[in-house]
């Protein structure tokens, strides 16, 4: 019995494609490193390509309005505070004029 769930279980795994991983993604190899980048990309890559949003330089007031634009103009779901906050503190550390990118 063991031997045949290991085989079925093997089978799966060789007929299961990976899943597309964000990390496959240049778009997402593109982003700085740091606390926030995963949920920025789940949540701002929906719509357009990363680097859309990562060309610009915004300041935290620039990014904050930016993301405003994206619920009210364009339909991105609002977002809870604390994740409005996550992506925030990750653009304007990383994608601000004084951030020296
Ligand atoms: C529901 C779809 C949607 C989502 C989700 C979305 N955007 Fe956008 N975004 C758009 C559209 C539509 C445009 C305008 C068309 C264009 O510029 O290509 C845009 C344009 C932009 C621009 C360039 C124009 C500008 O206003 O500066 C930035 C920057 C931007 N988005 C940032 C973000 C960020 C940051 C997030 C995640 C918090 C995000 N977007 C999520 C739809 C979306």
């Amino acid at each position: 019995m063991r031997l045949l769930t290991f085989t079925l279980i093997g089978l799966l795994c060789w007929f299961v494609p990976p899943p597309a991983f964000a990390e496959d993604d240049p778009d997402y190899a593109a982003m700085i490193d740091d606390d926030g980048k995963d949920f920025a990309y789940l949540v701002c890559s929906d719509c357009h390509a990363m680097q859309h949003v990562l060309q610009k330089r915004y300041s935290r007031r620039g990014w904050r309005d930016a993301m405003k634009r994206m619920t009210h103009d364009f339909g991105m779901a609002e977002l809870e505070a604390e994740e409005t906050v996550l992506i925030l503190d990750y653009l304007v550390k990383h994608y601000s004029p004084g951030s020296g990118r």
